[in-house]
């Protein structure tokens, strides 16, 4: 039996609460134990209290002084294409030249373009790209991800890129949450309805009879998906068991909000264009907005989602960063919070429920994760400083200190620099 008792932490923030998701009120409040503590054994967290009742009750187990830092539960990133092939350093340049993401796509660059380095790298090579980009979550104090496949679009493709994420989750430090992505964008080389026919068909039948996705998404979106084939794709792969999460009104208000209600999706994710009626479907449907500000900042946009709307409203808002190479190149959730509090007027508090405890339950492992309980998986970062708020305020830098999986530490390199001399 391996025990740990982390102790001296200036702020535990706990999250400890009840359990299900967080709404109004509820995500201003993140359970904080000044000088607080933990015991581990064995991968979970046993006590959870003040640092002196930690020592108290001890035993043989290893002491982590965390020296008056910042502890808090591993950011769980909601939403993530993690696995694709090169970047999209050409678009950047576009769009700092004023272009727009549908012209860009519309000239050669765009999702088809990744889709093109995607296949066109072995399976292998896939899985080294991958694996450095999730080495740059777990260094933000990331330990949960849920990964889109998406950039493969033709049955092997897509099960290719399916399997580097379950690599990933055997062979790195992080659990990753799978979700099926083929309906990304039509492929060139064949019609919507064909391209459509293939996902429902042939793609979903095997991701669910391999156990390769939990969940199935869609851009649903003028000139990618529209309602209906959303809404067909998203029926079939219910039946076959998969949740369901939907990228709704990114772009334009098409009605992906009220889509993700009337099929009781998990969450409906974007939101940029959403308005009151949207709001007020997910409420009645329980659906959980994610939030994607890195998406909105990157593509240089202005019009970020209504958070203060739907936290009013009720609903148990999720922050994630929407990790891809095209419109949110960061996998700094660090960095999203910094967002949500200046650009969508969320407090440091509600960011934080919103990318800790919320999140987890839009994966259906709230039960597991996202809080410092008794009982759950002992996942914490620990960062260098004193004040929860730091999290958001300082931005643009790592403030990671160390990063810990079931009471492992996993990543540790945000060490202060000891004085000369
Ligand atoms: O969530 N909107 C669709 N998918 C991604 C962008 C993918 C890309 O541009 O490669 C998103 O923003
Ligand atoms: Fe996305």
């Amino acid at each position: 039996m391996s025990s740990l008792a982390v102790l001296h932490a200036s702020e535990l923030l706990t999250l400890a609460g009840t359990e299900r998701p967080r709404t109004g009120q509820e995500m201003s409040n993140l359970a904080i134990i000044q000088d607080g503590g933990m015991l581990i054994c064995d991968g979970r967290i046993e006590i959870v209290g003040p640092s002196d009742e930690i020592e108290k009750s001890r035993g043989e187990a290893e002491i982590v002084d965390v020296g008056g830092r910042v502890v808090l539960p591993g950011f769980v990133d909601a939403h993530t294409h993690l696995v694709f092939a090169g970047t999209r350093l050409d678009d950047f340049e576009r769009r700092a030249r004023g272009e727009t993401y549908e012209q860009i796509a519309a000239a050669g660059g765009g999702i088809w373009s990744t889709v093109e380095k995607t296949r066109a790298t072995s399976d292998s090579d896939l899985f080294e790209q991958a694996k450095k980009h999730a080495s740059w979550f777990l260094k933000c104090g990331t330990t949960t991800v849920e990964a889109k496949s998406g950039y493969g679009l033709t049955v092997n493709d897509e099960l290719k890129i399916l399997r580097v994420i379950r690599r990933l989750n055997d062979e790195t430090p992080l659990e990753f949450v799978p979700t099926f992505l083929g309906a990304h964008a039509v492929p060139r080389d064949i019609s919507p309805n064909e391209y459509i026919d293939l996902v429902i068909n042939e793609m979903l039948s095997r991701i669910a009879s391999e156990k390769l996705a939990e969940f199935c998404d869609v851009f649903c979106e003028q000139g990618y998906f529209g309602i209906e084939q959303s809404k067909e794709i998203l029926t079939a792969a219910k039946k076959l068991g998969l949740k369901l999460r939907i990228h709704a009104d990114q772009l334009t208000n098409s009605g992906g909000a009220k889509l993700a209600a009337e099929l009781k999706a998990t969450t409906a994710d974007h939101l940029e264009k959403t308005d009151e009626r949207g709001i007020a479907a997910m409420k009645s449907a329980r659906v959980q907005p994610v939030l994607l500000p890195g998406s909105v900042y990157a593509l240089g946009s202005r019009c970020y989602p209504r958070a203060r709307e739907m936290i009013e409203a009720g609903l148990a808002v999720v922050i994630a960063t929407d990790f891809n190479p095209g419109s949110s190149p960061s996998p700094s959730m660090p960095m999203m919070l910094s967002l949500a509090c200046t650009q969508m007027r969320m407090s440091p508090a509600e960011a934080l429920t919103a990318s800790t405890i919320n999140a987890a339950y839009t994966l259906g492992r709230g039960d597991k994760i996202g809080s410092l309980e008794p009982g759950k998986l002992a996942n914490f970062s620990i960062f260098d400083c004193e004040d929860y708020r730091e999290l958001a305020y300082w931005f643009g830098f790592s403030q990671a200190h160390s990063v810990y999986v079931r009471g492992e530490r996993v990543w540790s390199g945000g060490l202060r620099p000891s004085a000369k001399n």
